[in-house]
């Protein structure tokens, strides 16, 4: 029994579909603004203000993680505060605490939960029952805080991207879901390439159209590409599918290789991003990794800024 649930009224940072479009917004401004501030300064140097001093982070990991990890501690000490990493296998949570109870625990500890998961279902749970924001550091399902910096990398490069062409190719997995998300939120169009056994789930493809989307399947990858602003690969193998089925995965995936070829398919500007860790020369070549088209590093790095600017709408500072 998890026992009587709350009202929760917080900005917690759940999926890029539940945050408002405004709010969405303003955050991606701000992340630009936190990052052209930073510019100049010298390398892990602290920000200018900090909006976090006296704050306490927890980031709870279930999963491994480069980039999130690091951004995230990076971010919050950069704005003053302070975190704790924590493995999920470590905590009382990995050896049968209730989700609700360590929710309600940390609440007494710490100003802002983040949390990588497996089942999405532990991070709602975590988020109704704290007293504090809880932000997703990834789900099975979703990723938002990859498509935040993803947002953030594409207008930097180009411009605003509302009604642009993304392409992704390959497994409609939990980064391709908050794309989706994203272009209803942000006002881009998708177009899914890969095989029917991986498409992206229809709940999430409805909830873009509706938002006023146009979201095209299409099962030729070089038909897909043709007019694309942004071409996006992922994993063929994400961490919580099993390992078992790498090889028939590989099979179905290979005609949706990002390559040379296919990006010269895109648009002449058109960009590449690929959330890392990558697998070289199976869902990209290296060719396109560190090609002209590619900002996989900006991409990765954008990851700080953006989700220092999450932090901040999360804790209204
Ligand atoms: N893109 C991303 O979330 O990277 P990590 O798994 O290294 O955190």
């Amino acid at each position: 029994m998890a026992g009587p649930k709350k009202e929760n009224p917080m900005n917690h940072f759940l999926d890029i579909h539940k945050t408002d479009p405004a709010a969405l917004r303003a955050m991606i401004e701000t992340a630009g603004q936190i990052k052209r501030a930073r510019a100049d300064r010298p390398k892990g140097a602290p920000d200018d203000d900090q909006p976090l001093a006296g704050r306490m982070v927890a980031l709870i990991f279930e999963k491994p993680s480069t980039r999130t990890r690091v951004s995230f501690d990076v971010g919050v000490r950069q704005m003053g505060g302070q975190s704790m990493v924590l493995s999920g296998s470590d905590m009382q949570l990995g050896h049968g605490e209730t989700i609700a109870d360590t929710a309600r625990v940390l609440s007494r500890y710490v100003d802002l939960i983040m949390i990588r998961t497996f089942d999405e279902s532990v991070l709602h749970e975590m988020a109704e029952y704290a007293d504090v924001p809880v932000i997703n550091g990834l789900t099975d399902r979703t990723h938002p805080c990859q498509i935040m910096a993803d947002v953030l990398t594409y207008e930097e490069h180009r411009g605003p991207i509302k009604g642009k062409k993304v392409v992704w190719a390959g497994d409609g997995n939990n980064v391709c879901a908050s794309f989706l998300h994203a272009a209803g939120q942000f006002g881009f169009d998708l177009t899914f390439t890969g095989p029917a056994q991986l498409d992206p789930e229809e709940e999430f493809v409805g909830l873009a159209r509706k938002a006023g989307s146009t979201v095209v399947i299409e099962r030729d990858a070089a038909r897909a590409v043709e007019g694309a602003d942004l071409v996006v690969a992922d994993t063929w193998v994400s961490m919580h599918d099993s390992q078992s089925s790498k090889e028939r995965r590989h099979n179905m995936l290979r005609p949706y290789q990002v390559n040379a070829e296919l990006m010269a398919k895109a648009r002449p500007d058109a960009l590449f991003m690929h959330c890392l860790p990558a697998h070289r020369e199976e869902e990209v070549t290296s060719e396109v990794m560190d090609g002209p088209h590619s900002v996989i590093w900006d991409e990765a790095e954008n990851r700080l800024h953006a989700q220092k600017a999450v932090m901040r709408w999360c804790l209204g500072v």
